[in-house]
């Protein structure tokens, strides 16, 4: 009896050390975040938590397992979305992934993590890679897939990343519209089955759909509480974001590059990178993940994140194509008037023999056009620098009109369906095929041209105004026409990357018909997005406040034009307006003739008081405090510098209230031990309209008992600045 007792005591020790001996754990950590894997027995990778950091992991290793495989393939046995599809060089599909090794290390506020798996029967690798922010609390997630086997395997699924969550209920908020309508608002709760967020249009991917999204667990999503996932991937092609709930009620979310005709070959020694998924995990709701978002883009995901963005006057809705040099002199001289800092010249200013004066004819043709501007586009640069502005230029060098040069010079670089069938235009353009390195280089050439030139052109706005539609590559051979959406999307990304190597200092905007190109991808390689083509304040509040819960405020071009504002026909005040645009990156698309004097006069004031706070609103942490969408008509946010000694407040009301109903806004981030000297700016004729001027405040009052704002009337507004007062 005592043997076997002795033999039962040696097997449980025998198995409890082999159980941490094999049951190792990979870390990926940030300062408050935890991604841990585990290696099991048999060398299978599973994650076993995401969330709130874990600074001590014992007992970990020896739990059950949650969640599905880290990185899912199709033919692991299990019948689930899968990260992973290929098509074996012996034409078999099934994968099984086991663990190899893995590296870690530690670049100051960066961990890199590399975690090798391989096939357990094949010479097919994919390798898990993740750079973890402390600081910011951001993890990228990305992958590389390669094989040595002995002919080309095909790949039909490859996603990004892998993650699992374990709650009572899931919600979903995801972020969708169309032109002019861009990042709309939903939350959904999640049942079962799959969930996705995705677009298959290749070209300007994130004007209907945006490739990001918040996952609360358990209940809907508050600004300041629970638990709430942040992800975002960084592409400018087709994604895809499944989340699929099962019977256990655990949640998966697979994100990527969307395999819609998609197949992907690849040879012996050749990999496949993926694009990063960009993750953030808080426990204090959703306003906390979008600052780890904006801090993390401004240090590591945006050109210049770190200097201040020039006030800009575009010329489109002032002169859209009808314009000469006179005309655009007279623009910069109201411009200059004013104080803003560039003059951008928007489409229109190209083609000869056939003149682009309207969006059917002379897109590709990137000459100046010699009626319009004889003397050139120096000689309007020149003028903008004599007027103390820099000046900046309007390309879209991804497209062509069939009425161009271009077109009838080059009809193989026009991506097509073949055998005859019609072009299906868009906006009468068509699109140049960029899996193509000599449309890449031409591509290039017509930015690097203009740029040679005219060598103090400061800032150049990238447009692209067309999905794919005509899908088809006369470059790509006949067995890699599904190669197409990737190729373009890297092609674009090799192209914009020349770009910024060869001009480190000139300014880029991503615009694709407005909110078509707000992704991390395009962001890495350009300065700022034109966020919309809808310039009405009023929907501007909402059209900002959904892209602001993942992209930084800098990089949000926000414009005041006319009014009655040109798509939605609402008259608005001039303040109002600059109230709205003044919570991103301040600009104005106007002609300044159409300003009446006193209109002028403000402008100009309101212009000096966005030098003067432009610091706090691009580079300080933003708050969102009372959102549009609630019924009760007002909206609020509120920009904190990093030391916490300057805010600001904007107040917005956009329906009437009743004679009784105040506004009513806490505001959030500030020191609650310090007393803050509150002033009203940005005001008509100098007066506070709500009573609430110049007055000192504790943060503690401010952030627990809250102000009241006297708003009452449709789209009013109020903004205060806060200094804090040290004795
Ligand atoms: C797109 C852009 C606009 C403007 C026009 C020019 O619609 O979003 O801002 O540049 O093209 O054609």
């Amino acid at each position: 009896m005592n043997n076997i007792k002795s033999i039962l005591v040696f097997l449980m020790v025998f198995f409890l050390i082999e159980g941490n001996l094999f049951a190792q754990l990979i870390h990926v950590q940030t300062n408050q975040n935890s991604l841990i894997f585990q290696v099991a027995k048999n060398k299978k990778l599973f994650q076993t938590h995401y969330g709130l950091k874990i600074q001590n992991t014992q007992g970990l290793q020896n739990m059950a397992v949650v969640y599905n495989e880290a990185y899912p393939s199709f033919g692991n046995g299990q019948s689930d979305e899968v990260a992973l599809m290929a098509t074996h060089a012996d034409g078999t599909m099934a994968t099984d992934l086991f663990y190899t090794s893995h590296e870690q290390k530690v670049y100051g506020n960066v961990q890199t993590t590399v975690i090798h798996l391989k096939d357990e029967k094949k010479a097919f690798f994919v390798d898990l890679y993740f750079n973890a922010y402390a600081n910011e609390n951001v993890i990228e997630e990305w992958t590389t897939v390669f094989h040595e086997e002995n002919k080309d395997v095909t790949l039909s699924q490859f996603a990004s990343s892998a993650i699992g969550f374990k709650a009572a209920d899931y919600y979903l908020s995801h972020f969708f519209g169309s032109h002019s309508n861009e990042m709309n608002f939903v939350e959904e709760p999640l049942t079962n089955g799959v969930k996705t967020i995705e677009t298959k249009r290749g070209v300007r991917t994130t004007e209907y759909e945006n490739p990001s999204f918040m996952l609360a667990l358990n209940s809907r999503a508050q600004e300041d509480d629970g638990e709430v996932i942040a992800g975002a991937l960084a592409w400018t092609g087709n994604y895809r974001i499944a989340f699929q709930v099962d019977d256990q009620a655990r949640c998966q979310m697979i994100g990527g590059i969307n395999p819609f005709a998609s197949n992907y070959t690849i040879k012996p020694g050749e990999k496949f990178e993926t694009p990063r998924m960009i993750l953030t995990y808080s426990d204090e709701g959703k306003n906390k993940a979008s600052i780890n978002l904006h801090r993390w883009a401004r240090k590591y995901n945006l050109r210049d994140g770190d200097q201040p963005r020039p006030i800009v006057l575009n010329s489109w809705e002032g002169a859209y194509f009808d314009f000469d040099a006179d005309r655009l002199k007279s623009m910069m001289d109201g411009a200059a008037e004013m104080g803003v800092e560039i003059f951008v010249l928007d489409d229109g200013w190209f083609g000869n023999k056939y003149p682009r004066n309207n969006p059917r004819a002379g897109l590709g043709d990137w000459q100046v056009n010699k009626k319009k501007l004889p003397k050139g586009i120096d000689d309007l640069v020149k003028y903008a620098e004599k007027k103390k502005m820099k000046f900046g230029i309007w390309v879209e060098p991804e497209m062509v009109n069939p009425k161009s040069e271009l077109a009838e010079n080059h009809p193989d670089w026009i991506v097509k369906r073949k055998n005859d069938r019609a072009m299906l235009l868009e906006r009468n353009q068509l699109l140049l095929d960029l899996s193509n390195p000599e449309v890449q280089n031409f591509v290039f050439k017509v930015v690097d041209d203009i740029l040679t030139e005219n060598p103090t052109i400061a800032y150049v706005k990238w447009d692209a105004n067309r999905h794919v539609q005509n899908f088809g590559s006369e470059y790509l051979n006949e067995n890699q026409q599904s190669h197409f959406f990737v190729d373009y999307a890297n092609g674009l990304e090799n192209v914009l990357i020349r770009l910024k190597e060869k001009y480190p200092s000139t300014i880029f905007q991503a615009c694709a018909s407005g909110g078509g190109r707000i992704d991390f991808s395009s962001m890495r390689h350009t300065h700022e997005f034109w966020a919309s083509d809808n310039t009405d304040p009023y929907q501007r509040l909402f059209i900002q406040w959904g892209t602001n819960h993942f992209y930084p405020p800098i990089a949000m071009a926000a414009h005041v034009t006319k009014s009655p504002n040109h798509q939605t026909h609402r008259t608005t005040s001039l303040k109002f307006r600059f109230d709205v645009a003044m919570g991103g990156r301040l600009g104005m698309e106007l002609r300044p003739e159409d300003l009446e004097e006193e209109e002028v006069t403000f402008a100009k004031e309101a212009i000096a008081l966005y030098k003067n706070i432009r610091h706090i609103v691009q580079f300080g942490d933003l708050y969102r405090l009372l959102s549009p969408y609630d019924i009760d008509g007002y909206a609020a946010i509120n920009y904190v510098s990093s030391n916490k000694e300057e805010a600001l407040l904007m107040v917005y009301s956009h329906e009437h209230h009743r004679r009784y109903e105040r506004n009513f806004t806490k505001m959030k981030g500030l020191n609650p031990n310090a007393i803050y000297r509150v002033k009203e700016i940005n005001m008509v004729g100098g007066k506070s309209k709500i009573n609430f001027d110049d007055q000192l405040v504790s943060g503690e009052v401010l952030m627990n008992r809250g102000i009241w704002v006297d708003l009452r009337r449709p789209l009013e507004s109020a903004v205060f600045q806060l200094t804090e007062i040290k004795d």
